[in-house]
């Protein structure tokens, strides 16, 4: 069966994107990366891509007087490579409502907390001013709402008493790399649907889309 074909969108180092490049490589996963598009033309993340031989791509929005048309190109770089599924890795732009409909269940985000807790930049900082024992990370379909969506998977980890944004972020992060993967596996293999914007996961034991990674 021909696989699924994935566009990743990356800002930076993109650790989540080599997590999904490895997963790529595996010859049962059925999802190929055609290719990476990146926001910014320093990002580590074109490096990896290459490296791997995938066409990397910059599109930097200083170039485009405005968020639409910006997009706009976005999905014609995207409709060129025949992409299926778009996968948000560490993407440090707000993509357009008519992008993000566009997609609709076909775009994913990974986001580094428990969602709907700590959207946004600074969600490790959040995480520890707010005191929480527990955090972890989201892989969600996206919607035009920033880390809004329906949940597909999720990792928590302790946040311990010394933590740091660093450390808490490193320990949530080796969970990313665990959760990416599998959510696309599961998308890629079709077992994913929406109804009432939850997600059900067919043939996956419910355990498997809520991973606890107990204090080490
Ligand atoms: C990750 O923490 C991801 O959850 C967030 O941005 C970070 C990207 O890291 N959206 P990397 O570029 O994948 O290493």
């Amino acid at each position: 069966m021909s696989k699924c074909r994935v566009g990743v969108l990356i800002s930076g180092n993109g650790s989540n994107l080599q997590a999904l490049i490895d997963a790529c490589g595996l010859a049962d996963f059925p999802a190929e990366i055609v290719v990476v598009i990146s926001s910014k033309a320093d990002a580590f993340g074109l490096e990896r891509a290459k490296k791997s031989g995938i066409p990397a791509l910059v599109l930097d929005h200083q170039d485009f007087a405005s968020r639409a048309l910006f997009d706009e190109e976005m999905q014609r770089l995207l409709d060129r490579h025949l992409v299926d599924v778009v996968c948000l890795a560490g993407f440090m732009r707000l993509l357009t409502p008519a992008f993000v409909h566009s997609w609709q269940d076909k775009l994913v985000n990974i986001h580094p907390s428990l969602l709907p807790s700590f959207k946004g930049v600074h969600a490790h900082r959040d995480a520890i001013a707010a005191g929480v024992r527990i955090s972890g990370c989201s892989v969600h379909f996206v919607r035009a709402e920033m880390d809004v969506g329906p949940i597909i998977m999720q990792a928590a980890v302790p946040v311990l008493p010394d933590d740091t944004e660093e450390v808490l972020g490193k320990r949530v992060l080796a969970q990313e790399h665990v959760c990416y993967p599998l959510a696309l596996r599961w998308l890629a293999e079709g077992r994913l649907s929406v109804v009432d914007e939850k997600v059900g996961v067919s043939a996956v034991a419910y355990g498997e889309s809520a991973l606890l990674v107990p204090p080490h």
